[in-house]
């Protein structure tokens, strides 16, 4: 018997892997740092926007495996504020999968419950990116199932800095004291409020570094690294690290 709530479809690759996992311990958050698109690419003699489009189409796949075991959110790194120093051809490129990538997936995405969501900022997207991307939001708005969250322009240290203003021009206004800031109330000043933090983070192609990527987050979660380009991360090695994860004891500090 297959032990998830939302097991579908037979023929997934590394089945008996999800099917080892304990179903009372999936990380409610997976988030992932996919990297290695464009080393991916011109190992095979491709343009490394090659890399970014098989990028891309491995996301409605490890979407659905995320879904498929009761993951609830799945927060992907897509472009960061520091992306932008890419060539603009690059940048382009990125900016227009979007594009692609919602009118293809949507229905699917739709007929699984999946959530669409967007964590950055709005400012500096072109226009066509921002309406792909919000028009998929809508019309995914009602949907209850995983939440897809795509970091979109997204920065850590600006997030933080943001919210630290904005805590900080509160308690200016006398909205709240400065002995009032705790960590869950800091946490409501960040672009990812009210996701629950990430407990497994997944990097792909081989580097062991977090990138700028929701450092106030990441305090607790599991850090998993396989040195396989995103392009070519399947299903199998999702549920290996999730098996990982099932195996690591979290302790928060305590003992
Ligand atoms: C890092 O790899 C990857 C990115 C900067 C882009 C990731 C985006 C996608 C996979 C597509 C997202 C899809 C949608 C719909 C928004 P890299 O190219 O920096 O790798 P490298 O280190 O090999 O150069």
């Amino acid at each position: 018997m297959i032990p998830f709530k939302k097991w579908f479809g037979s023929n997934t690759e590394g089945e008996e892997a999800a099917r080892s996992l304990a179903a009372d311990n999936i990380p409610n958050h997976v988030a992932v740092i996919m990297d290695g698109n464009g080393r991916w690419a011109q190992k095979r003699g491709l343009p490394r926007v090659a890399g970014h489009h098989s990028g891309m189409k491995n996301v409605k796949k490890i979407t659905m495996a995320a879904n498929s075991i009761g993951v609830n959110v799945l927060t992907l790194y897509a472009f960061s504020t520091e992306n932008w120093k890419r060539p603009k051809e690059e940048v382009d490129y990125l900016m227009k999968l979007p594009l692609e990538f919602f009118p293809k997936e949507i229905d699917e995405l739709v007929a699984n419950n999946v959530r669409i969501r967007m964590t950055g900022w709005q400012e500096g997207l072109p226009e066509y990116t921002l309406k792909a991307v919000q028009d998929a939001i809508d019309r995914t708005a009602g949907n209850t199932g995983l939440i897809l969250n795509f970091a979109l322009n997204y920065g850590s240290r600006k997030e933080m800095l943001r919210g630290i203003q904005q805590i900080a021009q509160d308690a200016l206004d006398g909205k709240l004291k400065p002995e009032e800031i705790d960590e869950a109330r800091f946490s409501k000043y960040l672009l990812t409020d009210p996701l629950p933090e990430p407990d497994l983070l997944i990097r792909t192609s081989g580097e062991l570094r977090i990138s700028n990527f929701m450092l106030w987050q990441l305090a607790y979660s599991e850090l998993w690294f396989t040195e396989l380009a995103w392009p070519e991360f399947t299903e199998e090695r999702f549920y290996e690290a999730v098996q990982e994860y099932q195996r690591r004891a979290r302790r928060y500090g305590g003992l």
